[in-house]
């Protein structure tokens, strides 16, 4: 399984920390956000990873991280996206690159406690379809929400006004070689992007998708608070451990 960390946007709900730089070269306590993602997947036994950046200073990820040497990597791939188009689109530009393989997708700003080691063996042996993770949280509406029913997710919205459960939709996603095709039928949301949420709705009515639900905290890093939490959680104990 290939690995596509996605650390493209203009961060504007982080201005002016992101007016002259990439979101995800932020630092979260004592290291930059894009170090946790990274990181999470080596973790997870997932050495072939590609950054899709963009925004401000795209080229700062270059002398940031190089061939990865500092996660033990010989090399890693770089791709751009331009503008604002959504996490689908930006996981569209990995498909020449991953060339029909299965793919572990991390949002560039999320963090967790925890690995996904597990989740990622358990994926390997389904084989086919897709995994999401989920996680109680106190503010689903600010996240894709998910319904459970008999065992399996029935349903994802993306941040809904009233949710229907407290269960998160986190930006851990893992697909087979499907997921490129299914992108390339996605039509713009109302906020003009390509939603991941739709892309994990097409395997829930596929009935290929399986979840785990996540041991440890998560957070995003992409508001004040959320950057500020996720902070004080890695100062406090650390983050991708285990
Ligand atoms: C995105 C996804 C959402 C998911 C969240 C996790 O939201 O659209 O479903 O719960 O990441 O961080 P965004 O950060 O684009 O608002």
């Amino acid at each position: 399984m290939k690995g596509v960390i996605l650390a493209g946007g203009l961060g504007t709900r982080l201005f002016p920390l992101t007016k002259i730089t990439n979101k995800h070269l932020l630092p979260v306590y004592d290291r930059p956000m894009i170090y946790y993602p990274i990181e999470a997947m080596v973790k997870a036994g997932i050495t072939d990873i590609m950054i899709v950046t963009g925004g401000r200073k795209s080229g700062d990820f270059l002398s940031l991280l190089g061939n990865g040497k500092d996660f033990g990597l010989k090399h890693l791939n770089y791709t751009y996206q331009e503008g604002e188009g959504g996490i689908a689109e930006a996981l569209g530009l990995a498909e020449h690159w991953a060339a029909g393989s299965p793919v572990c997708v991390i949002l560039g700003d999320n963090i967790i406690e925890k690995n996904i080691a597990k989740a990622a063996a358990d994926f390997r042996k389904q084989g086919k379809g897709a995994k999401i993770l989920l996680k109680e949280v106190p503010d689903p509406e600010r996240f894709g929400v998910a319904t459970v029913q008999n065992g399996k997710v029935s349903r994802i919205v993306e941040k809904p006004k009233n949710p229907q459960s407290n269960l998160a939709v986190i930006g851990i996603y893992m697909y087979d070689g499907r997921v490129w095709d299914i992108i390339k039928t996605l039509k713009p949301s109302d906020r003009g992007e390509l939603e991941i949420t739709d892309v994990n709705n097409w395997y829930i009515q596929d009935g290929s998708m399986t979840f785990e639900v996540l041991d440890g905290w998560w957070t995003d890093a992409g508001t004040f608070q959320s950057l500020h939490s996720a902070a004080s959680l890695v100062a406090a104990g650390g983050a991708n451990k285990g």
